[in-house]
C-alpha cells in the first residue's frame, strides 16, 4: 500500500506484515532452514511428528497435500528411498526434488484429485497422507476456520479412499469451530488419533496436527 504524505509518496508496511517481518528473520527455524538447504520451516514439523509417531518408512507411498515449496517432502523423499515414492501436490508451482512426482493442482477440484490419484499409478494406493494444506488467511476467524477445515475433510476423505488398510493420515487443523468433529471422524475411521503441537510450530499459531493410524476400513476408492 502506497500512503502520500506532504507531496511525497512512502511505501508503507501493515503493524502486522512487520511483525511477521520481524519473527521471519528472527526466527531460529528460519536460520536451521537456511542452513540446512531446506525449503521451509514446516519441514521441522514433519520431521518432529515422525520422530514421535514413526510414520516414514523404507518403500512407502506418501501424499504429501499442499505441499509447495517442498519441506515435508524434503523430509519425507530420502526416508522412502527409491523403493518407495512421493507424490506432491499443491496449487501452486514447485521446483522439483529427487523420488518426489510434483503435482500441480487444485485438491479440491476433482480434476485435482484425479490428477493425484494418476500419480498414484497402477495401485492406485498409498501409505501415508500427509496434508499441511491452508488457505490463504484473510484475518477474519470464522472465515478462516471454516476454509481450513474444509481443506481437512477433503484430506481426510482422501485418505479413507486411498489409504491402504492400517495406512496412516497427518493433518494440520485449527483448533476451534468443527474441530471436535472433525477429531470424532477421525477416531471413527482410525485405531488412533493423537494430536500433536511441534515445537517449531509458533505458539501463536492456533494450528494443531492431528496424527491417525491404523486405518480401520478403505471407502471404495472411485473418484
Ligand atoms: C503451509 S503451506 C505448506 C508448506 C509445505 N508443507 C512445506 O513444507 O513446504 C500450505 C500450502 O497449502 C496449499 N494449498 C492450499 N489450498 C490448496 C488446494 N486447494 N489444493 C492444493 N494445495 C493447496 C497452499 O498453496 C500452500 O502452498
Amino acid at each position: 500500500m502506497e500512503r502520500k504524505a506532504k507531496g511525497h509518496v512512502k511505501p508503507t508496511r501493515s503493524v502486522s506484515s512487520n511483525r511477521w517481518m520481524h519473527e521471519h528473520v528472527t526466527d531460529p527455524y528460519v536460520q536451521r532452514a537456511k542452513k540446512l538447504g531446506l525449503r521451509s520451516r514446516s519441514a521441522f514439523k514433519i520431521e518432529e511428528i515422525d520422530a514421535k509417531y514413526r510414520l516414514l518408512r523404507h518403500g512407502m507411498t506418501v501424499v504429501d497435500l499442499g505441499a509447495s515449496p517442498g519441506g515435508w517432502s524434503q523430509i519425507a523423499a530420502p526416508k522412502v528411498g527409491r523403493g518407495g515414492k512421493v507424490v506432491a501436490v499443491d496449487l501452486l508451482p514447485m521446483p522439483g526434488l529427487a523420488g518426489v512426482e510434483v503435482v500441480t493442482a487444485d485438491f479440491s477440484t476433482d480434476e485435482g484429485v484425479a490428477a493425484v490419484v494418476a500419480a498414484l499409478g497402477s495401485a492406485g494406493k498409498c501409505d501415508l497422507v500427509m496434508s499441511d494444506m491452508a488457505p490463504n488467511m484473510s484475518g477474519i476467524g470464522v472465515s478462516d476456520q471454516a476454509k481450513t477445515m474444509y481443506l481437512c475433510e477433503l484430506a481426510h476423505d482422501f485418505a479413507t479412499r486411498f489409504l491402504n488398510p492400517n495406512g496412516a493420515f497427518v493433518v494440520k487443523t485449527f483448533q476451534g469451530a468443527g474441530f471436535p468433529e472433525f477429531f470424532k471422524a477421525l477416531k471413527a475411521d482410525f485405531l488412533s488419533v493423537a494430536s500433536f503441537k511441534p515445537k517449531s510450530s509458533r505458539d501463536r499459531s492456533p494450528e494443531l496436527y492431528l496424527v491417525a493410524k491404523g486405518l480401520r476400513r478403505a471407502t471404495p476408492a472411485s473418484t
